[in-house]
Formats: C-alpha cells, sequence, structure tokens
C-alpha cells in the first residue's frame, strides 16, 4: 500500500477542518436561512439540530475517515466497501466523491465573488446614491443591485448570462490559486493555507463584530444594534411546531458543518492512527459554530436591520444570501465610516472562508484519482482542476444552473449520503465497534448518551428530514426548470455515470 500523506500538526489539522467547515455558509447561508425562518424561532430547531445531528454525524464522519484512512482510502467507496462486504456499498459511496465536486464547481465561482468584491471595495468603486430618508430598502439598494448582476451578467434575464470579463478573470485567478495550493500537498498546501486563513478569518470577523455594535442608523434612530440582535436572539418557541423551519435548520446544520458532502471524510483520512477524534471533531464543531452564530448572526443582518429596520432587513433575507452579502452590504458599506475598509475585511473574510472550503470540496476527488488509481497527486490535480474549469462554465453562463447544482448536492444530496454513513458505521460496520472506533485515543469519552442518539435518534431524524423534503419540495423542484436547468441537470447525470465508471474500473482491475 502506498504510503499516504498525514496532518502535519494538531493544531493545523484542527484549522485546516475548521476551514473545512468555516465558509460562505456560515457568513451568507446561515443569516439568510435565520432571517427567512422567523429569526428566534429558527434558532431552537438549529441548536437541537447541532446537537442531534450536527455533532454526531461530525463525530461518525471522522471515525469512518480515520478508518478508512488506516486501509488506504480517502474517499466513501473504498471507506463503505471495507465496512460492508456488499456489492452495492462501492456505489453508494460515489456521493462522497461526486456531490464534493459539484459543489466545488459553482462554489468556485461564488467565492471568486467575493475577492472580486474585496478589490471593489478597497477601490471605492460601488455605486454611491444619496440616502434620503424616504426611500424604501429595495429603492435604496437598486443601484447596488444592478451593480451585482452587471458583474455576473444577470441584469437582462433569459437563458444565457453574460459576466463582465472580470468576473471570468477573477473566477480563473480563484480556481488556479486553490488548486496550485491543493497541488502543494495536504501538510504542505492545504494546512498552510488554514493556519494563515483561520487565524485571520476570526481576526478580521471580531473587527467586523465590534464595528457593526458602534453602528448608529442615518436613516431612523430607532433602527438600534439591540433592535438589530433581537432579530435572531428574541426567542421564539412557535418554530418547533414548524416543518419547514425544522427542514431549513436541519439543512444548515448539514451545509455549514459540510456534512454528508465527502470532505470530512477524507480530510479525516488523512489523520495519525490514535489521534483523539472526539476532542478534534467537537473542536471542529466547535470552532465553526463560533463563527456562524457569533460573527455569521450578527454582521450582515444587525448592519441590515441598523440600515433598513427590521421590515428591511427581512425584505432582503428573503432576496436570498447574494443580496444580503453582494446588495446589502456593500450599500451599508458605503455610507459608515471607513466603509471602504470595512468592506475589503467583509469580502476578504468571505474568501478565506469560501477558499479554505473549496479546497476541502475539491479533496475528495482528488484523493479518490491517488488512492483507488494511484495516480501521482500533481496529475490527480491537474485532471480534476480542468474539470471544474470547463464545468464551471455552467454556472458562469447559464441562468439557474447554479441554484440547480446547490440543490441537487448542496441540499439534497447530501441528507442522502448522510444517512448512509449512518446506517453503514452504527448498523451494518457495528454500533459498539463503531463506538470504539470513535473513542479510541480519546481522553476523555464521548458521553454514552450519544451512543443511543447516533444509533436510534441521528437516522430517524434524518429519514424523516429527506421524507418530508421529497414530499414537500422534490415535486415542485422536478415540475419547474427551463432550458438552463434541465442542461444542468444532464450533465449532472452524465457527471455521475462517468463517477460510476469510475469506480467500476477500479473495482474490476482489482478483481483481476
Ligand atoms: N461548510 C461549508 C460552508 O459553510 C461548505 O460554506
Amino acid at each position: 500500500m502506498k504510503e499516504r500523506e498525514q496532518w502535519g500538526s494538531r493544531i493545523g489539522l484542527i484549522l485546516a477542518m475548521a476551514g473545512n467547515a468555516i465558509g460562505l455558509g456560515n457568513f451568507l447561508r446561515f443569516p439568510v436561512q435565520a432571517a427567512q425562518n422567523g429569526g428566534g424561532a429558527f434558532m431552537i430547531p438549529y441548536f437541537i439540530s447541532l446537537l442531534i445531528l450536527g455533532i454526531p454525524l461530525m463525530w461518525v464522519e471522522w471515525g469512518i475517515g480515520r478508518y478508512g484512512g488506516k486501509l488506504g482510502h480517502g474517499t466513501a467507496p473504498g471507506m463503505f466497501d471495507a465496512m460492508w462486504k456488499n456489492r452495492a456499498a462501492k456505489y453508494i459511496g460515489i456521493l462522497g466523491v461526486f456531490l464534493p465536486l459539484v459543489v466545488t464547481i459553482y462554489y468556485t465561482y461564488v467565492c471568486s465573488w467575493t475577492l472580486a468584491f474585496s478589490v471593489f471595495s478597497i477601490l471605492g468603486s460601488y455605486p454611491k446614491p444619496q440616502l434620503a430618508g424616504s426611500i424604501t430598502a429595495s429603492e435604496y439598494l437598486k443601484p447596488y443591485q444592478n451593480y451585482l448582476y452587471d458583474f455576473i451578467g444577470a441584469s437582462t434575464g433569459g437563458t444565457f448570462l453574460s459576466p463582465e470579463p472580470i468576473a471570468y478573470i477573477f473566477f480563473v485567478i480563484t480556481l488556479v490559486l486553490a488548486f496550485w495550493i491543493l497541488g502543494k500537498g495536504v501538510s504542505a498546501g492545504i494546512e498552510v493555507l488554514n493556519k494563515i486563513a483561520i487565524p485571520a478569518l476570526f481576526i478580521m470577523g471580531l473587527i467586523l463584530f465590534l464595528k457593526v455594535l458602534t453602528l448608529t442608523s442615518p436613516t431612523n434612530p430607532d433602527y438600534t444594534v439591540t433592535k438589530g440582535l433581537s432579530f435572531l436572539w428574541e426567542p421564539d418557541f412557535s418554530g418547533l411546531l414548524s416543518g419547514k423551519v425544522w427542514l431549513a435548520a436541519a439543512g444548515q446544520i448539514f451545509f455549514t458543518l459540510s456534512l454528508g458532502l465527502g470532505a470530512i471524510l477524507t480530510y479525516a483520512s488523512y489523520v495519525k492512527p490514535d489521534e483523539d477524534i472526539a476532542l478534534d471533531g467537537l473542536s471542529t464543531a466547535s470552532l465553526n459554530e463560533f463563527a456562524e452564530v457569533v460573527f455569521g448572526s450578527t454582521i450582515a443582518i444587525t448592519s441590515a436591520v441598523v440600515f433598513f429596520g427590521p421590515t428591511g432587513a427581512g425584505e432582503i433575507a428573503k432576496g436570498g444570501a447574494f443580496t444580503l452579502g453582494f446588495i446589502s452590504m456593500p450599500a451599508i458599506f458605503t455610507h459608515i465610516s471607513g466603509g471602504q475598509f470595512f468592506g475589503f475585511l467583509w469580502f476578504l473574510l468571505l474568501f478565506f472562508a469560501g477558499i479554505t472550503s473549496v479546497v476541502a470540496l475539491a479533496q475528495p476527488v482528488i484523493a479518490f484519482f491517488e488512492d483507488e488509481f494511484g495516480l501521482e497527486r500533481k496529475k490527480s490535480v491537474a485532471i480534476i482542476g480542468t474539470v471544474c474549469f470547463l464545468s464551471a462554465h455552467l454556472p458562469i453562463f447559464l441562468n439557474g444552473s447554479l441554484d440547480e447544482m446547490d440543490f441537487w448536492a448542496g441540499t439534497f444530496g447530501l441528507v442522502i449520503l448522510a444517512l448512509f454513513e449512518m446506517i453503514i458505521f452504527f448498523w451494518i460496520f457495528g454500533a459498539e465497534k463503531a463506538w470504539e472506533e470513535i473513542n479510541r485515543g480519546a481522553k476523555i469519552r464521548v458521553p454514552r448518551i450519544f451512543f443511543y442518539i447516533m444509533k436510534y435518534v441521528t437516522p430517524a431524524f434524518i429519514t424523516i428530514i429527506l421524507v418530508a423534503w421529497a414530499y414537500e419540495q422534490l415535486p415542485e423542484i422536478i415540475s419547474k426548470g427551463d432550458g438552463g436547468v434541465w442542461a444542468t441537470r444532464v450533465f449532472l447525470f452524465l457527471l455521475l455515470a462517468l463517477n460510476i465508471a469510475l469506480v467500476e474500473l477500479v473495482w474490476k482491475r482489482r478483481r483481476q
């Protein structure tokens, strides 16, 4: 068996895992999900989902990953096959390669916008309309919306997008940077990136957090920071009774912690055999939650409430993550002292959060080529880099393609993979063996109650989510869609078929 790479240090590993989890989801997706689902009403299902879904799955993925890595497998096809002697196992595992690849394709593009906008911020190139007390949030935001839509080429509508050349250039820069880092390897590339980017991200988050706490409203003295904070933090127990709020909260937990995406599995496959994964897994989740709940909940939403009032902020959140991050924030930065600098910090923070997740999402498929085909790292990186570059032309030029990919991989697919992980690890591989695997090397063992949560509660909860999702959203999603959306579906189908063919090839060679 080929010697596999390992993380260089424990702190490097934890920062890399934190970088894997902390992403655009923390700063853009989370506040929007929370605001769209009743603010305080969202937070209670969110924390319950973290406890019975997020943290258990985090331990499970670390456990499966370390187990697989020891046997020379960095991705789910090999890992599942090792744990379950059934022909189906490796095919199910394909999700652990396919899903992160799809997310990498569109996520890299969005990540490149953050780099571009950090440059636009420092150069002060946004529009600067005057704030007049009587205009509504949407009127005020219009020039900023035009600015974003011109950049990504969405102003005219229709099937095709026509982004500005600069958007394409920033995409290429981001992609090349990410794959250059990946080419350097797990320790010399990914780990080094995270050792710089994650501490920097926390410092920038803290600066922005403090700045937001000192904001005063230029439009209405009633729009205070306290009002902004209570937008999300006023407890409201009504959310407990809403299926929609539970789905949104659980979905956010999956995405933000990078669970069900194969990315944590792969990173965990590079840990040392006696690593304390019980503590490391918990540290990863805690760092992610700190970034999400403290910085993610405060920066964008509170400042939107201060500027546009609770109703305006609600409208902005309805517009989605891009409206909040790329339209509302530039509008706010234009009107605060030091706005150019703070705008730069905001987008740089997003870029660091994004690029550390891009490398984590691209790594599984690279590891698949290395481990299962015995390909050299540089060659795997070159192949996957090219595939991502070419595939990204869909979300760049095809209207609706980005959302479609995000739905199948980032909203739906990850729940399915997570369910299989729980079943294969705790029910097929064996609950006691799985429990021992998670606790091996742990200085403080995971409390026994989590054994029962992992065995019964988490899989049951995921099943309920899946059924509810399929019932509530699938029919509507499938029935909708124009040419661009269907083209994306065909592309995803072909990409999945290619993944299946590759797995077939690997196992055929192995049998010979
Ligand atoms: N976990 C990553 C994020 O939150 C994918 O963006």
